[in-house]
C-alpha cells in the first residue's frame, strides 16, 4: 500500500465519518420510489409506517410482484413462536422464480456461469424452466413427491439451482449440503432428513485441482438406507465412477425423453420449501425450516430494496449456494426479481488473485455482494489487483456474515468502490433467511455498523433482564422483537431446540444468539456470538462439533475448541486435547488430528492450532470449561477459577500456551 493511500484509510478511520449516499443513487432507488408512492417524506418515516408490520410486508408482495395460485386471507398469524404468513394463500416459490420469468423474460440471461477452468454458460429464464421442468419430472418419475426430502450436494454449477428449484416445483423439500463438507456431514444430514434421493456430481474444480463427490458419497451411503436412488451430474467427465445399478442414474441420460413442461405443485404458502443445516451449540448441526411463501416475499423485498436491483443490473453474489446466502440471494431472491446474475464455480485467488476482479469487468457486474473475510484476503494482497481491471460498472456493494472492521470496509470501499458505492453492510442468519439489519441505499453508513433494522423488523438490544439498551451505547444481547416472513418455521425433528434456542431467554422475543450494542443515533453494532458458535471465515461452526469430530478419533480422550481472533478468517480454531494412554504427542499426531476433523466435518473446520495437555479445566459437574482455555490462550484473566474441580488445570494451559 503507497503511504498516500494509507494515511487516507487512517484519516477516515479516525474522523469516524459519516459515508452519505450519492444523491443520484438515492433519488432513483427502488426504495425512494416505493416512499414518493406512500408519500413517506424520509427514512425515519418510512421506518415508523412500516411499524405496521402487515401493511408494509402486504405492500412489499406487490412490490416483488409476488402472484398467489389463490389469495391470503390473513397476512399474519402468530402464536410465539410459531407463524404462519399469508395464511390460506396457495403458492410455489417456482411459480414466481422461473414459470412467471420464462413467460415475461423467455430471453433474459438468469445466470452467466464461469467454471473455474474458464468455460461459460449462459442460461436464459426460458432455459431454467426447461430445465428445471425437465428434472422435476425425473424426480416425480423415481417417486418424489410432496413433502419427501431431496439431499443434494452439488458444487457451484447451474445444476444446482436447478435442482433446489425442480425440488420445489413438485413440492419436495430440498436439503443442500456445501460441496465442502466431507462425505460424514453429508451422511449426517441426509441421516437426519431421512432423505429419499441424492443429486450429486462426478466431481469439480477447485484451486485446479479435482475434488470428487460421488465416489465419496458412495463411502458413506452403505448407512443411509434411505436414499432409494441417486441422480450423477457429469461436471467434469472422471472415469470410473462406480454406477450402482437401478440406484444410481446419470443426470444427462435419465433426463433424456422428458417433457420440458411439468405443473407447478399447488402448495399451501406455509409449507416448508427447504431445510438447511446450520452449526449450534451441540455436536450435531440443526436443520432450519423455511416456507415458500413468506421466505419468497422476504428474499425479494429485501434484495430490492437494499441492493436496489433493477431490470438491467447484473448481480454477483460470491457465496456458496450451500450457505444460506446462495439460497437467498443465488436462488430465490434474484430470479424473483428476475435478474441477471453471475455464477462462478471455483476458487478466488485462481489462477491469479484478480480472477474476481476480472469477472467484475468482463460482465459488467453492478452490484457486488461478499463477505468480511474475502475483502481482508483482497486486502493484504494489495491493491494492484483490483486495479488491473475496470470496475466503473459497480454501482453498490455489500457484505455479510461477520462484523466488517472498518478498515477493510474503507479499503472495500476505496479500491472496489471506487468511492462510489455505498456498502450495505446486511446482519442476517440462516434462521432469519433474509437481510434483517442493513443500510438501505438511501442510509448515511458509519464503517463498521450494519446500521438499521430493515423496514418491518423490529430489532433491540436488551440486558439480562429484558430491558431495552436501545439507544445507550451499551452491549447486550440482540433480539428481533416481531415476526418477520422469512422467519424459520423451527428445526427439522427438534422442537424442543427450537424453543430453548431462539425463545426460552425472553418470552415470545426471537434471541439471535450475538451480541450487539445500538448506539445515540439508532445504529446497531454486531459484536458478534455469544453462544459456542465459532465464525470462521464468515462460516458458522460449534465449538462442541469439532470437540466431537476430535474425540472421535482413536488417540483422543477429551478436547476443548475454541476461537482465537485471525487477521483474515475473523476467527482461528484452537483445540486444546488430552490424548488416551499408550498415545504421545507429536507433530504427526497433530496433522492427523486436523486431517481427521476434515475427513468428518470439512477442510473449514480444521484447527489451525493444536495443543497436547494432560487436563483440562472442568466445573464440579465435570463440564469442560473453554472459556477459561480461551482467556488463558489470548493472555486474559481467566475469572475466578476457585469453583473449578481442577484449578490447577489452568496451569496446564498456561503452559502449553506459554503464558
Ligand atoms: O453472528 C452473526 C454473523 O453471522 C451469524 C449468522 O451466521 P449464518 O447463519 O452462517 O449466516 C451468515 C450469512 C447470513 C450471525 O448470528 N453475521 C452475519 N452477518 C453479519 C454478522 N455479524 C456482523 N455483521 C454482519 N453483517
Amino acid at each position: 500500500m503507497s503511504q498516500g493511500v494509507g494515511e487516507t484509510i487512517d484519516s477516515l478511520l479516525r474522523e469516524g465519518r459519516v459515508f452519505h449516499p450519492p444523491k443520484e443513487l438515492v433519488e432513483t432507488s427502488n426504495v425512494k420510489a416505493f416512499m414518493d408512492r406512500h408519500g413517506i417524506g424520509s427514512y425515519e418515516e418510512l421506518l415508523e409506517r412500516a411499524r405496521d408490520i402487515e401493511w408494509f410486508w402486504s405492500e412489499m408482495v406487490k412490490e416483488v410482484g409476488i402472484e398467489w395460485f389463490e389469495e391470503p386471507k390473513k397476512v399474519l398469524e402468530w402464536n410465539p413462536p410459531y407463524v404462519k404468513w399469508f395464511v390460506g394463500a396457495k403458492y410455489n416459490i417456482v411459480h414466481d422464480a422461473v414459470d412467471k420469468q420464462a413467460r415475461i423474460r423467455k430471453n433474459k440471461v438468469a445466470y452467466i456461469w464461469e467454471g473455474e477452468p474458464g468455460e461459460v454458460r449462459k442460461i436464459t429464464y426460458g432455459e431454467l424452466y426447461n430445465e428445471v421442468n425437465r428434472l422435476a419430472n425425473v424426480l416425480k418419475a423415481l417417486g418424489v413427491g410432496r413433502g419427501d426430502r431431496v439431499t443434494i450436494w452439488l458444487p457451484m454449477v447451474p445444476e444446482l439451482p436447478i435442482a433446489m428449484l425442480a425440488c420445489a416445483k413438485i413440492g419436495a423439500i430440498h436439503s443442500v449440503v456445501f460441496s465442502g463438507f466431507s462425505e460424514r456431514a453429508l451422511l449426517d444430514r441426509i441421516q437426519d432428513s431421512r432423505a429419499k434421493l441424492l443429486i450429486t456430481a462426478d466431481g469439480f474444480y477447485r484451486n485446479g485441482k479435482v475434488i470428487e463427490l460421488k465416489s465419496r458419497a458412495d463411502k458413506v451411503l452403505g448407512e443411509a438406507p434411505s436414499i432409494e436412488n441417486v441422480i450423477v451430474l457429469e461436471r467434469i467427465g472422471l472415469d470410473g465412477i462406480d454406477m450402482k445399478r437401478g440406484r444410481d442414474y446419470w443426470w444427462h441420460e435419465i433426463i433424456k425423453g422428458h417433457s420440458r413442461h411439468c405443473d407447478t405443485e399447488v402448495m399451501d404458502a406455509n409449507d416448508l420449501l427447504f431445510i438447511l443445516y446450520t452449526s449450534g451449540t451441540t455436536g450435531k448441526p440443526k436443520g432450519v425450516m423455511h416456507a415458500h411463501g413468506g421466505y419468497a416475499v422476504g428474499t425479494a423485498a429485501t434484495l430490492k430494496f437494499i441492493f436496489d436491483l433493477k431490470e438491467d443490473d447484473i448481480w454477483w453474489c460470491s457465496a456458496d449456494i450451500g450457505w444460506i446466502t446462495g439460497h437467498s440471494y443465488i436462488v430465490y431472491g434474484p430470479l424473483i426479481l428476475g435478474v441477471t446474475q453471475v455464477m462462478y464455480e471455483g476458487a478466488p485467488l485462481y489462477p491469479e488473485p484478480d480472477r474476481w476482479w476480472s469477472i467484475i469487468e468482463r460482465y459488467g457486474v453492478t452490484v457486488f455482494y461478499t463477505a468480511p473475510t474475502a475483502i481482508r484476503m483482497f486486502m493484504r494482497l494489495g491493491e494492484k489487483w483490483p486495479a488491473r481491471h475496470d470496475l466503473s460498472t459497480l454501482r453498490l456493494l455489500g457484505t455479510v456474515g461477520e462484523p466488517i472492521n472498518p478498515e477493510a470496509w474503507v479499503w472495500y470501499y476505496k479500491y472496489i468502490g471506487g468511492e462510489r458505492c455505498p456498502i450495505m453492510d446486511t446482519w442476517w442468519q440462516t434462521e432469519t433467511g433474509m437481510q434483517m439489519i442493513s443500510p438501505l441505499p438511501i442510509t448515511p453508513l458509519k464503517p463498521g455498523s450494519a446500521t438499521k433494522p430493515f423496514p418491518g423488523i423490529e430489532a433491540d438490544v436488551y440486558d439480562p433482564n429484558g430491558n431495552s439498551l436501545y439507544k445507550k451505547n451499551v452491549g447486550g444481547y440482540l433480539v428481533i422483537k416481531k415476526p418477520w416472513p422469512a422467519m424459520l418455521r423451527g428445526l427439522w425433528n427438534a422442537e424442543e431446540k427450537y424453543i430453548k434456542t431462539y425463545w426460552s431467554m425472553f418470552e415470545g422475543i426471537y434471541f439471535t444468539g450475538d451480541a450487539a450494542r445500538v448506539d445515540e443515533d439508532g445504529y446497531f453494532w454486531i459484536q458478534g456470538r455469544l453462544d459456542d458458535v465459532l465464525k470462521v471465515s464468515g462460516h458458522r461452526i460449534g465449538n462442541s462439533e469439532v470437540e466431537s469430530a476430535l474425540v472421535s478419533h482413536p488417540a483422543v480422550s477429551e478436547a476443548a475448541v475454541v476461537g482465537k481472533p485471525h487477521e483474515i478468517k475473523g476467527e482461528a480454531i484452537v483445540a486444546f486435547i488430552v490424548l488416551r494412554s499408550g498415545y504421545e504427542p507429536s507433530e504427526g499426531l497433530k496433522q492427523e488430528l486436523r486431517e481427521h476433523v476434515a475427513r468428518e466435518i470439512g477442510k473449514i473446520a480444521r484447527p489451525d492450532e493444536i495443543y497436547f495437555v494432560t487436563d483440562l479445566p472442568k466445573t464440579r459437574s465435570g463440564k469442560i470449561m473453554r472459556r477459561v482455555c480461551r482467556a488463558v490462550l489470548l493472555g486474559m484473566d481467566p475469572g475466578d477459577v476457585s469453583t473449578l474441580a481442577n484449578p490447577e488445570a489452568v496451569d496446564v494451559i498456561r503452559g502449553a500456551v506459554g503464558r
